[in-house]
């Protein structure tokens, strides 16, 4: 298993060319939030900016989308309609061509609704995927669904979520088991944890050493999952924007821990040190 360092990162992430435009940088969709989970779409939209994408669309319920469209300058709206609990379905999906990335899932909620909105995303999507917390959780009971997919697919589940679509009660040979779901579903397993891991299908094992646990809070996977949203929409290939995605994240936790400190730091803060851990590649 190999560790992923800055010398991982600088091989893959490019200083940024003086002839360029937003289109160089990716136009990556996000599929977030539902009207009881509001901060996830804020917080996977804001650190897909940070990342440095070139535009931002964040589609999600149109009963929250006044509250996010008042909080974020950056990202272009798509308000869905939804249900009557305020979820999104299958019906009223986005557009999803033309996007050079997509993220499903932080804040979706779980409903029959979400669970075949996420597989149509999955089935007709025409970019590489990202699926977080609930965009994995409606894969329950129809994992294979993720073999579907005409590009390739990112899952990055805690291991409640990642026992929950293996159908197992725990997940305790965690190396082992995540190899083994990468290779079977053709897909780059992100397993999130005090030391995040991450495999391929081709048995490519990494694992992350650094971050705290000021990240231990609710709305840090959905930072992290936006950071690989836009990495993906930058180019990186599928491995090195999970890899990647989970190095920038767990060393903008430690900065924000060194200024701030683990107790009262938030994903909020966290947003602020992404573009710190990005500078020196300028
Ligand atoms: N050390 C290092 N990193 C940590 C630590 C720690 N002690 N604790 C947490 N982290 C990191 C993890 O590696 C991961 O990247 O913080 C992030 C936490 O992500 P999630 O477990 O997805 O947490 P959260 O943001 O709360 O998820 C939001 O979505 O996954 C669902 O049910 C979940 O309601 C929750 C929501
Ligand atoms: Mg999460």
């Amino acid at each position: 298993m190999k560790t992923i360092d800055w010398e991982y990162l600088a091989q893959h992430m490019h200083p940024r060319e003086p002839e360029s435009d937003k289109n160089t940088y990716g136009r990556v969709l996000a599929v977030c939030g539902c009207r009881d989970y509001i901060g996830a779409p804020f917080f996977a939209a804001q650190a897909a900016v940070r990342t440095g994408s070139g535009i931002v669309t964040l589609a999600l319920p149109s009963c929250i989308y006044p509250i996010l469209a008042a909080k974020l300058n950056e990202p272009t709206f798509i308000p869905l309609k939804t249900d009557a609990d305020g979820k999104i379905t299958a019906d009223c999906l986005p557009p999803l061509q033309r996007r050079a990335a997509i993220l499903a899932g932080p804040g979706l909620g779980i409903s029959e609704g979400v669970t075949q909105a996420v597989q149509t995303i999955i089935e007709q999507a025409e970019c590489p995927l990202v699926l977080d917390a609930d965009g994995i959780n409606a894969l329950a009971g129809h994992i294979d669904v993720v073999e579907k997919a005409k590009y390739p697919v990112i899952l990055t589940p805690h291991s409640h979520e990642f026992a929950r679509i293996c159908d197992v009660p725990s997940t305790e040979h965690r190396e082992a088991m995540a190899s083994a779901f990468a290779g079977k579903h053709r897909c780059v397993l992100l397993l999130k944890g005090h030391r995040t891991i991450i495999a391929d299908p081709h048995g490519a094992l990494y694992q992350n050493v650094h971050g705290n646990p000021g990240m231990a809070k609710g709305g840090s996977g959905d930072v992290l999952s936006g950071i690989i949203l836009s990495l993906l929409g930058q180019g990186l290939d599928p491995l090195a924007a999970a890899a990647c995605g989970a190095y920038i994240h767990s060393r903008a936790g430690d900065l924000c821990a060194n200024d701030i400190g683990e107790f009262g730091m938030t994903p909020t803060d966290m947003l602020r040190y992404i573009p710190r851990v990005l500078k020196p590649l300028n």
